[in-house]
């Protein structure tokens, strides 16, 4: 695929994402050779600061020991920055002047993304503004807007934000970031159900048991109290992330890989899940959780309600975990379990698939625990483990747990997995929207998640303390039922 000359403009230049990935990346794109001949970016925020300023502020530098001044210097005069005023929502004439100037220094060839790095309060507005200069018109050259997470913070919220975007940019120009969908290992689900003939006759009711996703942190809120507190662990991690998990996970096969074929997919298979909108229904598929004051490894660590910018009467969760059904053919009876906190005792996400039982046994030593597994190692330790049944060697058929293992990091050098913001940025460059998630599935897995957000407002759900360094609240473990439990990836 083609990159076309462009000039990235990145509102909310002077906040820490910025800094952190998006010029990171950028520059490893660049060093990889994939940024196209004629290229410039244009950090944009209400602060004042000088070019020089903001291209000390990202400190590549510092981050690419490696690599000599010179080059880095090469990447860096690319780099640009105009200020606001103090206000995002002003009128653009001078950044317009500074959009068209650096436009033609630079060939863009008037392509232009925007990159919307601010609260998503602000969205609308910087549509609005841009489109009072032209800048979503398409005549000369494209025009695309990225927005980052969290999208809504409910289903209403998120339709208005999809509809005060749709008043300025089609569809079709919006790329709404979920970083989940830019990671190898994730986009890798798509290729072991739809590039294998040995898993996808059975990925289905008949041969999977059930399905269960942890994600894993064990870092606590740090210095994002006061953006978590209002958010929580639904909010944050499971409707955007893990939804989209659940999606590539449960989608049918798509005619091709052409985006709009996989997004159609994945939004009829978020349509597909059951709602839960019974209390009893919610109180016993549910479960939340905070982290309290403990000690980990001789050292105190501060409880949820102790953080910075945290209410001491929090009643925010930092865990979830989420039993439910998918309603559709493949998938009727399945039992689907998601869970995501923070502080356990490690960083871990994976994915597992739980195989059934053979239909009749033979062998003595059956057991839940003993069938066949497929885990989907999203991170770390990137890979796919299988867990398949092999004969103790000796007298009789006892069985035990093979292993036929793969890590990505065996395929050597050429394996380079892309950062999460190089593969995302890169498509959006391109005008790939596969990995993007489209307004109608964002709505989707708000109307899934909505009702367990009001049911636990309510405050009639009980929410349950756990220690930092252990994997949630006990309850938790009585959401699986049967001979099965949750599997703790490093246990
Ligand atoms: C972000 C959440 O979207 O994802 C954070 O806001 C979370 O709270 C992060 O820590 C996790 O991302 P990753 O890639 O480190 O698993």
């Amino acid at each position: 695929r083609k990159t076309e000359n462009q000039l990235l403009v990145i509102f909310g230049a002077s906040g820490d994402l910025t800094a952190r990935k998006l010029v990171p990346a950028l520059y490893k794109l660049y060093k990889d050779k994939h940024l196209p001949e004629h290229f410039a970016v244009l950090g944009v925020a209400r602060s004042f600061m000088t070019d020089e300023e903001f291209r000390k502020r990202v400190a590549l530098e510092s981050k690419y020991l490696d690599d000599s001044e010179e080059f880095i210097a090469t990447f860096s005069e690319k780099l640009f920055y105009e200020d606001l005023h103090k206000k995002y929502d002003v009128d653009y004439r001078e950044l317009n002047e500074r959009i068209q100037d650096l436009n033609t220094t630079y060939q863009c060839d008037n392509n232009i993304i925007f990159y919307l790095s601010t609260p998503p309060s602000l969205f609308e507005a910087i549509a609005k503004n841009l489109t009072a200069k032209g800048l979503n018109d398409e005549r000369l050259g494209w025009k695309r807007l990225i927005v980052e997470k969290p999208f809504g913070y409910s289903l209403e919220t998120a339709k208005s934000l999809n509809d005060g975007l749709h008043r300025y940019f089609k569809e079709s120009q919006i790329y709404r970031i979920d970083h989940y969908l830019g990671k190898e290992t994730v986009q890798n689900i798509l290729v072991t159900r739809f590039a294998n003939s040995i898993f996808e006759p059975l990925w289905n009711r008949d041969y999977i048991h059930h399905v269960e996703i942890t994600n894993a942190e064990s870092g606590g809120v740090e210095s994002r109290g006061g953006y978590y507190d209002k958010s929580g662990a639904l909010r944050d991690m499971f409707q955007s992330h893990l939804l989209q998990l659940v999606a590539l996970i449960v989608m049918e096969p798509p005619l091709s890989a052409n985006p709009e074929e996989i997004r159609n997919e994945k939004m009829k298979a978020l349509k597909s899940l059951r709602l839960m909108t019974d209390p009893k229904v919610l109180e016993e598929n549910t479960i939340r959780g905070q982290y309290l004051a403990s000690e980990i490894e001789g050292e105190k660590v501060k409880g949820y309600r102790e953080e910075v910018d945290v209410d001491p009467d929090s009643t925010t969760e930092t865990y979830a975990a989420v039993k439910f059904y998918v309603d559709n053919w493949r998938w009727a009876d399945v039992p689907f379990y998601v869970r995501t906190a923070k502080r356990m005792p490690t960083k871990v996400t994976e994915v597992v698939i739980h195989f059934k039982s053979p239909h009749h046994q033979i062998f003595k030593n059956s057991d839940m625990n003993k069938d066949n597994k497929l885990i989907i190692r999203i991170q770390p330790d990137e890979g796919i483990l299988v867990k398949f049944g092999v004969k103790v060697p000796g007298q009789g058929f006892a069985v035990e747990r093979g292993n036929l293992d793969f890590y990505y990091e065996s395929l050597g050098d050429e394996s380079h997995i892309m950062e999460a913001y190089e593969r995302l940025l890169l498509d959006a460059m391109q005008g790939d929207a596969t990995l993007y998630a489209r307004a109608d599935e964002v709505e989707a897995a708000w109307r899934f998640t909505d009702p367990i957000l009001d049911h636990w407002k309510k405050g009639d759900a009980k929410i349950y303390g756990y220690s930092a360094g252990v994997w949630g609240p006990q309850h938790a473990d009585e959401l699986i039922e049967g001979k099965s439990m949750w599997r703790n990836p490093c246990e």
